[in-house]
């Protein structure tokens, strides 16, 4: 069953619950000109979606096929849609392209790099790579200049049945996330470089108002601050933790 929700004007979350593994998978439309899907979803999901998808555009219509990172729940049924689409392209960076989809898709990847702007018809995107955030080399996020939505995959993960959309703040739950998973036979979900904190900071500083998450709620609220306090949280939980007798920049550690 697909629970859909318009997050944005003609923006989409199309979300599957799968209680096996209490999580929610939720993938984007765009409907715009050139219609666009961010989260081409698992090979599994792909008759559920599309026939959710029908019910919003001709999914023969699709244009555009971003994603993440390479990964079967951002895109394992990318072939699917371009079978289906005969002018869908999909959309990543170079690092994705020549590593892995080029190979695995049946059309070459349109390759965006952080100066290109995709345009949709009213919307404009940028594809921002943020290497190992959340995980894989590959990875970027998408960013809709307009009205400031943020498709920021895998980040924000929430456990659980969410409601589509909340102006809570979700950190609490991102936090607890994060540290469950730590727990479980899924640690190490994301990696902790020193890069991750720049990297989160270099998307608030786009002051997104929308945040497009994957799994759990959407978020409408201040998005800086909400990365900002994300980058606090990896920090506490993923970050390296000082040993008893380790000189820090801020002294001895003694317990
Ligand atoms: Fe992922
Ligand atoms: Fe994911």
């Amino acid at each position: 069953m697909v629970t859909t929700t318009e997050i944005a004007p003609e923006i989409y979350r199309l979300a599957v619950f799968v209680p096996e593994i209490n999580l929610e998978f939720s993938h984007f439309l765009v409907r715009d000109d050139e219609p666009l899907l961010f989260h081409a979803g698992l090979r599994g999901m792909f008759p559920l979606l599309r026939d959710e998808m029908s019910r919003l555009i001709d999914p023969s219509k699709l244009r555009h096929i971003g994603f993440s990172h390479f990964e079967s729940d951002e895109c394992g049924a990318l072939n699917h849609w371009l079978e289906i689409a005969p002018a869908a392209q999909p959309v990543c960076g170079l690092v994705g392209a020549m590593v892995s989809v080029n190979d695995f898709s049946i059309r070459p990847a349109r390759v965006l790099t952080r100066e290109d702007n995709l345009s949709t018809g009213r919307y404009r995107f940028r594809f921002l790579p943020t290497p190992h955030v959340p995980h894989g080399w590959d990875a970027g996020v998408l960013f809709e200049e307009s009205e400031k939505t943020l498709f920021c995959s895998d980040l924000f993960h929430q456990w659980g049945h969410r409601e589509p959309t909340t102006r809570e703040d979700i950190l609490e739950r991102c936090h607890d996330a994060l540290r469950e998973t730590e727990a479980g036979p899924f640690a190490n979900y994301v990696p902790y470089t020193h890069h991750t904190g720049r990297v989160l900071e270099s998307l608030a500083e786009r002051e997104p108002k929308t945040l497009a998450i994957m799994h759990g709620s959407s978020y409408y609220g201040n998005g800086a601050q909400a990365l900002r306090d994300l980058a606090t949280v990896m920090r506490e939980v993923l970050g390296p933790k000082a040993q008893e007798g380790e000189t820090t920049p801020a002294g001895l550690i003694t317990a």
